[in-house]
């Protein structure tokens, strides 16, 4: 969980005054000289230095719930006198812990911690029916690696059911908003500070023209300081077989929509991504691309005018050497720059890449595996037989984004579950998950789902596992007389 270090020295024990108080006075104010965007569930741990009671240990968790400038009323609450640019950091639900070393930070830094009351087992790998809004408040804080879902997008779809709380249906943009946002914060506080949610949204267009409620949702979310969320990624998801629609009135002159948003967004900046999941084919092999480059790169400088012999053979070298990263698959691609061939796009600015063209008279760029992941998937909209939902979001994309942004021990979350897709990726990738649907009755397609598909990868599990070869103890010594 996200902890915090604090001082506890004798001359100013501030995580003492937290924990246990002092002489009647306890501090339910911490005050720095910056704000903080944090909210919820922290652990505060003493600074090894100067020496006190909890130096080195992890001593309390405690909820930030607010931040604001600090003014002499608060003087008391935080157990120090005002100073000039003082920010309070409001302490609520100040919980003691069994005190336990930790080789922390300065400020904010990651510890793998679950507190008592943190424990998410009886919620885990079943479809919960209710408010998505209800569920997650009562989901344990900090709990949960991924959170990815699909709320129903604004006056778009019919779902089967008209409870009061299903989303999609509200009255106009701002409200559609305020819930999303509404939401967004809950999903906040069950994140793990390493967590990541994927959001999947779609537009609505009114009169011929998109609402923009996606790219609202970015600017809503950035401006609303209940939230330190950071946008980390914006996927396209392209429809390989996008719905055709009729052609009449403005629908004649506007092409067909045929992609959707994916957002990824992180709560701290330890998010966990590993980049090697998504999109794991890319077009051509390195070996291809190298070679065909290779022996362009080498033409060029063969034909420079501008490098001298030994620049030549020293470019030459760290081709191949370029190459051979590419043959053993370190490398994705890379670039060679030569002087007098191509143009700085460095802006020309002094030192690094600079300095080296002038030097050597060439450099090359390598191009990792995760720098060539491109923010885009496509894949077919799935219609997929015997299941009753109107809105399902590719299995193949749940997959991509629970390999991605979950780690192999970790819990994904719903909180709109639907058909079950993102259950249905977590459990075949062995992630547990949560999820929460308000129709019972696509909960309990959902449950079938599920169940359906892990018995079909049961099933090819052992029609693709073979038996093992008998070894000389084991084998028959004989064959059966009767089968011959
Ligand atoms: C876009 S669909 C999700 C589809 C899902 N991603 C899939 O692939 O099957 C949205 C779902 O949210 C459900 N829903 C709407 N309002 C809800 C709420 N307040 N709480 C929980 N679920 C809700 C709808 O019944 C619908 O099944």
């Amino acid at each position: 969980m996200r902890a915090l270090s604090l001082h506890d020295g004798h001359n100013a024990p501030w995580l003492t005054l937290i924990r246990d108080g002092i002489g009647g006075r306890k501090k339910t104010l911490e005050t720095r000289n910056r704000p903080t965007r944090v909210r919820g569930d922290v652990l505060l741990c003493g600074a090894k230095k100067p020496k006190g009671r909890y130096s080195g240990l992890a001593a309390c968790v405690v909820t930030i719930v607010d931040c604001r400038p600090m003014t002499k009323a608060d003087e008391q609450a935080a157990c120090c006198e005002l100073y000039p640019g003082a920010y309070v950091w409001q302490l609520d639900n100040i919980r003691p812990i069994d005190p336990f070393p930790v080789s922390g930070r300065q400020g904010f830094f990651n510890v793998d911690y679950t507190p008592p009351g943190h424990d998410l087992s009886r919620w885990l790998n079943q479809v919960h029916v209710g408010d998505a809004f209800d569920l997650t408040e009562e989901l344990p804080a900090e709990s949960v690696d991924l959170i990815c879902t699909s709320p129903p997008y604004l006056w778009k779809v019919h779902y089967d059911t008209d409870h009061p709380a299903l989303m999609g249906m509200e009255a106009d943009i701002d409200t559609y908003l305020r819930r999303l946002i509404g939401l967004v914060i809950r999903y906040e506080r069950v994140l793990k500070p390493t967590g990541v949610i994927a959001i999947n949204l779609g537009d609505t267009t009114r009169n011929g023209s998109p609402l923009l409620i996606p790219e609202r949702f970015l600017i809503a979310g950035a401006d609303e300081p209940r939230l330190s969320l950071q946008l980390r990624d914006k996927i396209a998801w392209t429809k390989e077989n996008p719905p055709p629609r009729s052609r009449t009135g403005i629908a004649k002159k506007t092409l067909l929509d045929a992609w959707e948003h994916w957002y990824i967004l992180s709560k701290s900046r330890d998010w966990r991504a590993d980049l090697q999941e998504w999109n794991p084919d890319l077009d051509a092999s390195p070996q291809e691309i190298g070679d065909r480059k290779g022996l362009s790169y080498r033409r060029l400088v063969a034909m420079s005018d501008h490098l001298t012999p030994a620049q030549k053979q020293r470019a030459n070298d760290a081709i191949d050497r370029t190459l051979e990263k590419m043959r053993s698959g370190d490398l994705a691609d890379f670039r060679v720059r030569i002087n007098g061939e191509h143009k700085d796009k460095f802006g020309n600015l002094p030192g690094g890449r600079k300095s080296q063209m002038e030097r050597d008279g060439f450099y090359v760029i390598e191009i990792g595996w995760e720098t060539m992941k491109r923010n885009w998937i496509s894949t077919a909209v799935e219609n997929i037989e015997k299941c009753g939902h109107p809105a399902v979001f590719p299995l193949y994309i749940a997959d991509r984004v629970v390999r991605t942004w979950c780690p192999p021990d970790g819990v994904v979350l719903d909180t709109f579950l639907g058909s079950g897709q993102t259950a249905i990726a977590a459990d075949q990738n062995d992630r547990d998950w949560v999820g929460f649907e308000l129709s019972p009755q696509y909960a309990t397609e959902a449950e079938q789902r599920i169940v359906a598909a892990q018995v079909e990868r049961e099933r090819n599990r052992t029609l693709f596992e073979f038996e093992p070869e008998s070894t000389a103890e084991t084998a028959d010594p004989e064959p059966h007389p009767e089968l011959f």
